[in-house]
């Protein structure tokens, strides 16, 4: 099978490409180079020994994507490009709008003329916004308090209506928790530009003495140590679920949704902790005020994909520390 990957570049993308190659799935990547850099290719051929087919393209380009499948027999999609800053989508919401709904429907419409009908779509657990109670299931109800949370959810609504509409399509939505880790080659991993937003590749920047301390947003949480609670999945595991999505999607018309994610919740200080004990470095940290937007406490019941998808976590907090370290020691030329 020959699976085009959008996004196949970035973080989750390019590990997901490696376990593709591996099971020896046929990939072509189209990426723009936004968030990525072009070394990550050479990164996933050195690991895979296989090169795989690379469109630098803008998604949103009808006739750049429609001469990708003309060039290609596309069996599946798997797409992961967009923009996923939350806090930039709140101060640039038309950027995330017009970036995330244009390549969505411009990819469909192309896959819908050249009869694919086989699409993953890499959605996230933020479309439950403030759950009511946890652990967070598929069928809770939806709700979004930020621009980039709301292109996810406009976009599942917009598989909806296509999945209602055509009936040969086999589309799965994989709601994702809170990906961290890097793979054990050290050769991919999670490097974000400038200052980084999310708290894994912040606690990296600190024990490498890039950063002077991490800022706690809050310990007044309704969690046991008062800081928030998270689901935090290895980006490996991550991968393997979207071979066990394009497994189910090969043998399945309509829609279903998945979280992707480990069942198990840890704490900011829970991560520093672990993260300081299998590193043996040292996270210093200060309490600040809570980051507008963030809720106490957010973690999947993973049970739908372990029993529907065959998907389960392997890897723990431990792993996903020891990695995400790992990933940055051996990249110090690279990692700023
Ligand atoms: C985790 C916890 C913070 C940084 C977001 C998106 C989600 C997905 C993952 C794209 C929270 C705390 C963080 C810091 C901190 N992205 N924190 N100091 O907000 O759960 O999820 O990223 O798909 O869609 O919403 O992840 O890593 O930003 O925060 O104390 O410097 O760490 O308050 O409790 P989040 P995060």
């Amino acid at each position: 099978m020959r699976i085009l990957v959008t996004g196949g570049l970035g973080f989750i993308g390019s590990h997901t490409c490696v376990e593709l190659l591996n099971e020896n799935y046929e990939v072509v990547i189209a990426d723009n180079l936004s968030n990525s850099s072009i070394d990550v290719l050479d990164k996933i051929e050195k690991i895979t020994s296989k090169r795989p087919k690379f469109y630098e393209i803008d998604v949103c380009d009808k006739e750049k994507v429609s001469k990708i499948f003309n060039e290609n027999e596309i069996d599946a999609v798997i797409h992961f490009a967009g923009y996923k800053a939350v806090g930039e989508s709140v101060t640039e919401p038309l950027k995330y709008y017009r970036n995330n709904l244009d390549s969505t429907l411009t990819l469909l419409e192309v896959m819908k003329k050249e009869k694919c009908h086989n699409f993953i779509f890499s959605s996230s657990a933020t479309v439950y916004g403030s759950p009511k109670e946890l652990p967070i299931k598929e069928n809770f109800p939806l709700s979004t308090t930020n621009p980039y949370g709301t292109t996810k959810l406009m976009i599942e609504q917009i598989l909806a209506d296509l999945s209602k509409a055509d009936k040969d399509l086999s589309i799965i939505v994989l709601r994702y928790f809170n990906p961290i880790g890097a793979h054990k080659s050290g050769l991919l991993g999670e490097n974000p530009s400038g200052i980084p937003n999310n708290l894994m590749p912040y606690i990296v920047r600190v024990a490498d003495k890039k950063l002077p301390f991490l800022n706690v947003f809050g310990n007044d949480y309704d969690t046991p140590d008062g800081t928030g609670v998270r689901d935090y999945i290895h980006v490996v595991d991550l991968a393997r679920g979207h071979l066990k999505a394009l497994e189910k999607g090969a043998n399945f018309k309509g829609i279903e949704y998945y979280n992707l994610g480990t069942g198990i919740g840890y704490s900011v200080l829970d991560l520093v902790k672990t993260f300081e004990k299998v590193n043996n470095v040292k996270v210093p940290y200060k309490i600040v005020d809570r980051r507008p937007g963030d809720i106490d406490a957010c973690y999947a019941d993973p049970t739908k994909a372990y029993k529907e998808l065959g998907f389960k976590a392997i890897y723990g907090i431990d792993d996903m520390c020891i990695d995400s370290y790992n990933f940055i020691i051996k990249n110090k030329e690279s990692h700023k």
